[in-house]
């Protein structure tokens, strides 16, 4: 078996799907308090621009993979409405039940699925849009998942990637400082766990920048590809076209 990294660390393939699901069955239950508190509330600012760089309109098929807790689930089914559908996936039981509650909290049903991004189970051109916030880091065979992707959407169908990304250089200091210092012990107070929190600043380092993730985008047949940087490239949207 390949070796792949999880965080810093080598590992086996195999090993770091484990880590992963170790990772997201820890923090499940303080998952969105965390996203808050980590981003002082700016994920929600990065996720509303995602939904409205979609243009996703009433009638359309929205898949979202590594759904998670639901956020962009949610924004979707309220653009989509009535006429169209948005399909909340994840690997982790334990996040999607997570987000399958909150969407049921908020009068949303949806179709709520456990499926690996590397191995989607649905038919080729069967969506509109799909989306991945903040999931593609932490796959194995991120081209795999990407080729997936693109083999699910119609022809013209786009392909929305928020990602944690590689930050301008004024602002590198701080941010490792933040992420390195802060988060775990914030993790640590929080939700009772450091490791989760090193994990995230250390495969945000491990994770492609920019032009990588473009590139890697193109490789898996998306014709055009553009990134829009946020915060400081902090985060960064990478949209993608299928043509
Ligand atoms: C940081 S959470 C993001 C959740 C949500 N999209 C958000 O933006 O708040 C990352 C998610 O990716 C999921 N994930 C990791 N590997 C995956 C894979 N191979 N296929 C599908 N989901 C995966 C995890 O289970 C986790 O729920």
């Amino acid at each position: 078996m390949s070796s792949t990294h999880f965080g810093f660390e080598s590992v086996e393939e195999r090993e770091k799907a484990r880590r992963v699901r170790g990772v997201f069955d820890s923090v499940a239950p303080r998952y969105d308090l965390m996203n808050d508190l980590m981003s002082l509330g700016l994920h929600r600012a990065w996720k509303a621009y995602t939904v409205l760089v979609s243009g996703v309109r009433p009638g359309d098929r929205v898949l979202d993979i590594a759904g998670g807790t639901g956020d962009l689930a949610l924004a979707f089914a309220k653009k989509v409405g009535a006429t169209g559908q948005v399909v909340h996936t994840d690997i982790n039981e334990a996040m999607l039940r997570t987000g399958r509650d909150r969407l049921l909290d908020a009068g949303v049903v949806l179709p709520t699925l456990v499926c690996d991004a590397e191995k989607l189970p649905f038919e080729a051109g069967s969506f509109d849009v799909v989306s991945v916030a903040f999931g593609l880091r932490n796959m194995t065979h991120k081209d795999v998942a990407l080729a997936e992707m693109n083999r699910v959407l119609k022809p013209r169908g786009k392909l929305l990637v928020l990602e944690f990304s590689k930050v301008a250089q004024p602002l590198r200091r701080a941010y490792d400082w933040y992420s390195f210092k802060v988060l775990p012990q914030l993790g640590r107070l929080v939700a009772g766990d450091s490791g989760s929190y090193r994990y995230l600043a250390e495969s945000i380092r491990m994770h492609p920048d920019q032009r990588e993730l473009k590139a890697m985008m193109q490789k898996s047949g998306f014709g055009h590809v553009d990134y829009h940087n946020m915060t400081g490239g902090v985060v960064a949207l990478h949209v993608g076209i299928k043509c």
